[in-house]
């Protein structure tokens, strides 16, 4: 479940509105048990909503994302804050002979229950471990040489580091570890384009965003996923512009 306490605030707060709206009409008050009604309402709808996406969405949306890449079966790839393991699985699913590695720093208030062993343990039942590689890292530093991978992926992980100057090193780190015309996909359902703004000014000149639909909505319209789509350009398309800096 992702980010647990937001579902669990969603849901609390339509019971709350329902129960006043019940008391508003039982006591007569019926414009204000109206408004409790529809704002009951809402928040039920929200709290479905997101934990569909949760539980079903995100993994029907990852999977056509991951189709269209057309993977040959021996890439490397790479799942930055992979969590309990839905992007990266689906990822080693179609990597014959390659290799998927995901990342993580285990926050439990970002995913509930991801810890390695747990995502271990889901990609040992799917049938998958012996393709997989889990580290512990922060996504800010990670533990890769340049051009490390054929296809970098993350999904709701980015918009966890608070500080939009570390946000700025992740995706930076991301496009670093990626190899010259490989492709970085990031699902965010915020900062997209901050992301893609990032990407641009560190060389990718294709990074694009688009609307992953109501599948990967997290309470509703308003709170929409969105793809950062861009590819790294070959040594003679760049400035070398996306090395590592250390901070
Ligand atoms: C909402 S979960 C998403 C997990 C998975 N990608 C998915 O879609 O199911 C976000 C993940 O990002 C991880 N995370 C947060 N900050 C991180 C950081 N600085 N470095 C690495 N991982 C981080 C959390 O531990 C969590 O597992």
């Amino acid at each position: 479940m992702d980010a647990p306490v937001v579902l669990i605030s969603l849901a609390g707060a339509g019971l709350v509105c329902a129960a006043a709206a019940s008391v508003s009409f039982f006591y007569g008050v019926w414009t204000l048990g109206a408004v409790l009604a529809l704002a009951a309402v809402y928040a039920g709808l929200s709290a479905a909503s997101f934990a569909y996406t949760t539980r079903r969405g995100k993994f029907a949306v990852w999977r056509k994302l991951l189709e269209e890449q057309r993977l040959t079966g021996d890439e490397r790839v790479l799942d930055i804050g992979c969590g309990r393991g839905i992007v990266l699985i689906e990822a080693a699913r179609r990597l014959h002979r390659g290799r998927a590695v995901g990342v993580d720093s285990w926050r439990a208030q970002d995913q509930s229950g991801n810890s390695a062993s747990v995502t271990r343990s889901n990609a040992r039942v799917s049938g998958v471990e012996d393709r997989v590689d889990i580290l512990t890292a922060d996504m800010r530093q990670l533990p890769f040489a340049d051009a490390s991978f054929d296809l970098v992926l993350s999904s709701l992980a980015v918009h966890n580091v608070a500080e939009a100057e570390g946000r700025r090193q992740a995706v930076r780190e991301g496009l670093r570890v990626l190899r010259p015309g490989g492709t970085l996909l990031f699902a965010d359902f915020q900062y997209a384009s901050e992301y893609a703004a990032t990407l641009r000014g560190a060389g990718a000149h294709d990074a694009k965003t688009r609307n992953l639909g109501w599948r990967f909505w997290y309470g509703g319209p308003f709170f929409a996923t969105y793809l950062v789509r861009a590819t790294k350009p070959r040594a003679s398309e760049s400035s070398g512009m996306y090395t590592r800096h250390r901070q």
